[in-house]
């Protein structure tokens, strides 16, 4: 897959693109990149990419002439070109996983005010906002899109740590441990020491729910869970065994 990434300061994405998961999976041939410089697309004297906005109103647009000739480079029309902004659908794992399945993203960063219009309506098929926040640029979020989906493609990390994780089933993950059992007074939930897979998988659905419950309650359907998960959702409920932040997940230590 490849990433072709527009912006006006194309240096702020380069570390991420040369470091860690994202460097092997690049070193092995699974994720291309290139990183434009919207600015080198830009004829006048002075380079100039942004401008007043008509209306008035605080602030610069950036222009659409260096825009277009910058995205046309990058194969737009016809490629899928996600811009971020504020003023996007909201991003979530059901959209990294589609966009995932693409061979080329291009992905326009905005800076100042945003862009020409002109430009979304030609050239743009998604908009995408990463959350209900606004940052001075586009840059970063352009990062989070690109892991979020890279991340997904064959090769770049086990299929099974991606089937565990949050959001996978429409729950958030369970809480973890590690070694040793019992740290700072603090022991690892019996059931996890156990050996009894039956037992270990019920626990850490039900942790998934509680920790939902707790924290996001409107990823759980109002119809409820399907079979298990709903019988062990009434359970957190009937319980109030709910996740307790800085304690972890307390009830279900159950051995039935
Ligand atoms: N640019 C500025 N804020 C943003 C946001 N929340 N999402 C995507 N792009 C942005």
């Amino acid at each position: 897959m490849k990433f072709t990434v527009l912006s006006l300061f194309p240096d702020i994405l380069r570390g991420f693109f040369e470091a860690s998961i994202m460097k092997r999976a690049v070193a092995g041939g699974l994720i291309e990149y290139s990183l434009v410089n919207i600015r080198d697309y830009a004829t006048d004297k002075h380079r100039k990419c942004d401008d007043e906005v008509f209306g008035g109103g605080a602030g610069m647009l950036m222009k659409p002439e260096p825009l277009d000739a910058a995205l046309a480079a990058a194969g737009s029309p016809g490629v899928r070109t996600v811009f971020v902004t504020p003023s996007g659908r909201l991003f979530n794992q059901a959209m990294a996983r589609e966009l995932a399945a693409q061979e080329n993203l291009v992905i326009l960063c905005g800076r100042y005010e945003g862009i020409d219009q002109r430009v979304i309506d030609t050239r743009v098929t998604d908009e995408i906002s990463i959350g209900d926040y606004v940052l001075s640029s586009g840059e970063v979020a352009a990062m989070v899109l690109v892991d979020a989906i890279y991340r997904l493609r064959p090769g770049v990390i086990s299929g099974e740590s991606l089937e565990e994780e949050s959001f996978s089933k429409g729950l958030l993950e369970y809480p973890q441990y590690t070694r040793p059992a019992n740290y700072a007074s603090m022991r690892v939930p019996e059931v996890l020491v156990s050996g009894n897979h039956a037992q270990i998988a019920r626990w850490r659905l039900k942790a998934s729910i509680a920790k939902t419950l707790a924290y996001r309650p409107e990823l759980l359907s109002t119809d409820g869970l399907p079979g298990k998960a709903g019988e062990l959702l009434r359970e957190v409920i009937d319980e109030g065994g709910w996740y307790e932040p800085g304690t972890g997940y307390t009830g279900g230590t159950d051995q039935e």
